[in-house]
């Protein structure tokens, strides 16, 4: 088949989309596109993943950290894993392709290999990471943390719903935390996320593929402001302490100090106010007490660390402005995670090869590529997204869009595995890209 960029396929577009879409069908039927990790949706999602990794003749398990795990043994018995995956929940309302593009297209790359009659030196495997998207526990990226080793007894403690802790969901679903040290993985020479851009730069170019250079840092700082309440009609409006107006305020500060550290000459930058929470909440009184959250994003470690020394004293002002007391936490503080410069390279060759368009970029979204990235070499691609949006029930890419990007991994699998322990390629040269190519990627095994 060939796409509308004019590039002739060897997956099938066909067998994919139709994946794509079985798997969105499992939805919470009056919230699409809703499959929320540990939910009996997201376990039934799990079902058809189940099924169809073991119709394409993998061997299925699930890790200590919650993980589905589909495997097909390789020729090498003393190669290490070539690692394919993302992630299979969503956020509520949400899109019919994040993460879930990036199973399926693992899954693809086996079955073309299979039609193909190719047989891989290295073992591969295809993974569902347990809950990439901040779950009810109040944590994202549970197993590919798991699979990094650092799924922290803090964070195992960690209450939801109904007082059940995440340790407790995890087994809920098949994980097993007692033996949870077994989930985190030293054997794996290449990981490797295709995923939508979830964001405009594609498209607006016109490009094919996004070759992904660094996953943003996500900090997460909880701010509270305790005021005052009292009568709305009553309390003359001098000398109120409405905790309100200070979180008001430093929304709009954590905007001003995000806009002015990413005009700056300092990478990526992103700062939101997501969470609002005023108490308690009624039209005729004065909040006593306001909660907000602002989400951090950064390509360089050092930018979140002046962010944070900037805004402190700012919110110090806001509170004494208004009256108020400040307590500042800081949720969750992830580093940035810089991609392979080798499976960049390579993917930045193999797309060259193959004539379509790439781009470098960084990615604001956080992904399981930048936990894996702790233990394993990991790269991702990105395809285009319909206006940009994603987190939402429009999101949208073309079955070419997403066939294209998933041909781009299969020969960059292909081109890898056909490497031996010293980055040569071990009999033939896969389109393009020569044994003696200085970008080859080198890897033990
Ligand atoms: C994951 O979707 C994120 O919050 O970036
Ligand atoms: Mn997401
Ligand atoms: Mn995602």
């Amino acid at each position: 088949m060939v796409t509308p960029a004019g590039h002739t396929l060897t997956i099938d577009q066909d067998r994919l989309w139709s994946d794509l879409t079985g798997l969105a069908a499992i939805t919470e039927p009056d919230r699409p596109w809703t499959r929320r990790s540990f939910s009996p949706r997201f376990l039934e999602g799990r079902a058809f993943l189940t099924r169809r990794f073991q119709e394409a003749g993998l061997a299925v398990r699930l890790d200590a950290a919650g993980n589905l795990i589909g495997r097909l043994a390789g020729q090498d018995p003393q190669a290490p894993v070539i690692m394919i995956g993302s992630h299979s929940d969503t956020v509520p309302s949400g899109g019919r392709f994040d993460g879930v593009a990036g199973v399926l297209a693992g899954l693809e790359i086996i079955r073309a290999a299979a039609d193909a009659g190719i047989r891989f030196n290295h073992t591969i495997e295809i993974v569902d990471f347990l809950a990439e998207e901040p779950s009810d526990y109040g944590l994202s990226c549970v197993g590919s943390r798991g699979m990094a080793g650092v799924l922290s007894e803090d964070l195992l403690g960690l209450g939801g719903p109904g007082g059940e802790t995440l340790a407790a969901a995890i087994d809920r679903i098949g994980g097993d935390v007692s033996r949870l040290h077994e989930a985190k993985r030293d054997d794996v020479a290449a990981f490797l996320e295709l995923h939508i851009e979830q964001g405009p730069v594609l498209e607006c170019t016109g490009t094919d593929v996004g070759i992904v250079t660094a996953i943003a840092g996500v900090t997460r700082l909880e701010i509270v402001f305790k005021g005052a309440t009292g009568h709305a009609g009553t309390v003359p409006m001098p000398g109120r302490r409405d905790a309100s107006v200070a979180a008001a305020k430093a929304i709009l500060a954590v905007r001003d100090t995000a806009a002015t550290m990413a005009a700056g000459d300092n990478g990526y930058f992103a700062g939101t106010t997501g969470v609002v929470d005023i108490l308690p909440g009624g039209a005729n009184v004065i909040p006593g007490e306001s909660r907000i959250i602002a989400d951090l994003r950064c390509e360089r470690r050092d930018t979140v660390t002046a962010f944070l020394a900037t805004i402190k004293p700012q919110l110090e002002r806001i509170a004494d402005s208004e009256g108020c007391e400040l307590a500042t936490r800081l949720l969750s503080d992830n580093p940035p995670a810089d991609c392979d410069t080798d499976l960049r390279r390579l993917l930045e060759a193999m797309s060259e090869a193959m004539g379509i368009s790439s781009l470098s970029l960084t990615s604001g979204a956080g992904h399981d590529a930048a936990f894996v990235s702790r233990i394993a070499p990991a790269a991702m691609v990105f395809v285009p997204c319909r206006g940009g949006l994603s987190h939402c029930p429009e999101e949208w890419s073309e079955p070419g869009q997403i066939a294209t990007g998933t041909d781009l991994l299969f020969k960059v699998v292909q081109n890898f595995d056909a490497r031996n322990s010293r980055g040569i390629l071990r009999d033939k040269q896969i389109d393009g890209v020569r044994p003696d190519d200085a970008t080859a990627p080198r890897h033990t095994g």
